[in-house]
């Protein structure tokens, strides 16, 4: 497939251009050309003309642009225009340019922060914004709902996935042994390559048009639920405690 990787890049991207690169023909989209060769195309996502002739002649789109480093001094005007903004001229030139498949990296941050801390999380459980990082919560939550809009109003497939604290980044601190830390959310975390894992299953699943995935590490006490996500994608996290 010709698939766009918008954020190209980013950090979570390089791992995602590793896992796609060798069976599709990959382009690149950013305001910062990535260290990894292929074909770049340089652009805002702010701006839709940029993103409209990206998307031209691509099957596919894996969403990745979101304001992540150094966001939490950062004004609600932004987190609309680089999140909601953006992720909407993506599904808008997608539409327009006949690409079939959207996935959308959300985040496990998307609904907001769970109503019962202690049970297991599904997609669609309770959850509020009440907590911290509101601004991204809830930037991540409305592209979530341009997707489902595009999907029901425009016959596009997006498949929104939701990551963990994405281990490595270089933004959030790594997992600790839960025994050296026991009230640490180490069952947040999700190595990068298992997130771009789920992003090959839901490009090349053709059973699957629609939906919205949590992808965590596997472990027994997962704080957010993956089985769905196994279930629906085939997702098989490999790197689980105490590999990541
Ligand atoms: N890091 C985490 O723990 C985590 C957890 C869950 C979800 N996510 C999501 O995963 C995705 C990738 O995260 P990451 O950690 O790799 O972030 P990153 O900051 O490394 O990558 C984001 C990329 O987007 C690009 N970008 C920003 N604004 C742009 C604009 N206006 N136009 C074009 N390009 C622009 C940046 O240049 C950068 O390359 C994001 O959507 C993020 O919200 C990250």
């Amino acid at each position: 497939m010709k698939i766009l990787i918008t954020g190209a890049a980013g950090y979570q991207a390089g791992f995602v251009i590793d896992r796609l690169q060798a069976r599709h023909e990959l382009t690149f989209f950013d305001r910062v050309e990535p260290r990894a060769p292929g074909r770049f195309i340089g652009g805002d996502i702010t701006r839709f003309d940029d993103v409209k002739a990206a998307c031209a002649g691509q099957d596919a789109v894996v969403h990745l642009v979101a304001l992540v480093r150094d966001r939490f001094d950062k004004p609600q005007d932004l987190f609309a225009d680089i999140m909601v903004k953006g992720t909407w001229n993506v599904a808008e030139a997608c539409a327009r340019q006949g690409v079939r498949k959207l996935v959308n990296i959300s985040s496990i941050v998307a609904p907001g922060w769970p109503d019962d801390p202690d049970r297991l999380f599904r997609v669609g459980d309770p959850a509020n914004f009440g907590g911290q990082d509101m601004f991204y919560c809830l930037a991540k939550h409305l592209g979530e709902e341009i997707g489902r809009a595009y999907h029901a109003g425009r016959g596009l497939a997006v498949i929104n996935l939701r990551p963990g604290i994405i281990a490595g980044d270089g933004l959030n601190p790594d997992p600790k042994r839960p025994d050296d830390d026991p009230g640490a959310n180490w069952f947040l975390y999700v190595h990068p390559e298992d997130v771009a894992q789920a992003v090959e299953r839901a490009i090349e699943s053709d059973a699957v048009t629609s939906g919205t995935f949590q992808v965590v590490a596997g472990h027994p006490q997962a704080r957010y639920d993956w089985q769905a996500t196994k279930a629906a994608l085939g997702y098989e996290p490999q790197h689980n405690w105490e590999a990541i």
